[in-house]
């Protein structure tokens, strides 16, 4: 995002350095320690295949990943896993190395905070103002804390119009941003964001990009999200993992992974359209795809730099 548009957000809406004021998390994460782990997870609903079959990995405090992979291949599954919504087969889910189970998973609600794929899962309080106050309220802060922390939340997420509405009124996209204020005012230091810019229109995925950013660079926040949209990985992501089938066949750098196309189209996905543009050419004029950008900014940078 150019700084202008920065400095627009900045000047015309809460200053987003005021979203994590508070002590996030209360479990705390030794150095070297990963903050989120999957070992050898496994689940299936009733007696279907495999919906995640195997999926191992470490998240380090403070990393970006972006979770990608074709309808069906298993992201939500794993995301409810990782939130401990759901209970694996086998394997195990370890948050800031403890295990999550029946016993730790209070706490690790706290720490841990999932935005569900349909909003319309996340939001059940009658009026938006109650839905984004009942988790905080949950967390025994008082009712002063609650109402500044609502406030907030309802601010960065451009929601604060909303707070009288009934939440079976909202259109789509502003049922992500109230869902999405529920969990900023939790001020959960990791966060699952499971498809986030859906229903979004551009302002609010630029604001919604920034915050992410904001989170994670100024205020030590991890997080992990599932998205279809290729061109906004790059946008957020350093580190993306591959689903397929409910196996996770690809982990690394963003920029590695996103301009490997064979590995892409074998997961059906696609590089974000910049990429695809400069792959295109490069072998419309018979060169190795080589030095691909993934964002336009990106493009423009190393276009003008030639010239
Ligand atoms: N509640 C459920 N009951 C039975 N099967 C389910 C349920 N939820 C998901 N599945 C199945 O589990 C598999 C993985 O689904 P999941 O929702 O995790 O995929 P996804 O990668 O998130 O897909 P999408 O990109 O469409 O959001 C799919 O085959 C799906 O049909
Ligand atoms: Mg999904």
């Amino acid at each position: 995002m150019s700084s202008s548009l920065q400095s627009f957000l900045h000047l015309n809406y809460c200053p987003l350095s005021d979203v994590a004021t508070g002590k996030p998390s209360l479990l705390s994460v030794p150095s070297g320690q990963a903050v989120l782990e999957a070992e050898g997870l496994h689940f299936h609903y009733f007696d279907d295949a495999d919906a995640v079959a195997g999926v191992s990995f470490k998240i380090m405090p403070g990393e970006t990943v972006a979770l990608c992979g074709h309808n069906g291949s298993g992201k939500t599954t794993l995301m409810k896993l990782l939130a401990g919504l759901l209970r694996p087969a086998k394997g195990l889910v370890r948050v800031a190395g403890a295990e999550l189970n029946a016993k730790s998973a209070q706490e690790v609600f706290r720490t841990v905070g999932l935005l569900f794929q349909d909003s319309q899962d996340q939001l059940f309080c009658n009026s938006v103002g109650e839905d984004v106050a009942y988790g905080p309220r949950n967390l025994g802060l008082s009712d002063a804390e609650v109402k500044k922390r609502v406030a907030l939340a309802l601010n960065i997420t451009e929601a604060q119009h909303l707070e009288q509405r009934p939440i079976h009124h909202l259109s789509g996209g502003e049922m992500k941003r109230v869902a999405l204020a529920g969990i900023v005012a939790m001020q959960n230091s990791v966060l699952i964001l499971d498809e986030p810019f859906d229903g979004l229109d551009p302002a609010s995925t630029s604001r919604l990009v920034t915050l992410i950013r904001h989170l994670v660079s100024d205020h030590g926040y991890t997080v992990v999200m599932a998205t279809h949209q290729m061109s906004l990985v790059p946008e957020v992501a350093s580190r993306m993992l591959v689903m397929q089938g409910g196996l996770l066949i690809a982990d690394g750098p963003v920029r590695e992974l996103l301009t490997n196309v064979p590995l892409l189209e074998q997961a059906r996905l696609e590089p974000p359209t910049i990429t695809r543009f400069f792959y295109k050419k490069a072998l419309l004029e018979n060169r190795k795809p080589e030095r691909l950008p993934l964002t336009l900014d990106e493009a423009l940078k190393w276009q003008v730099g030639q010239e």
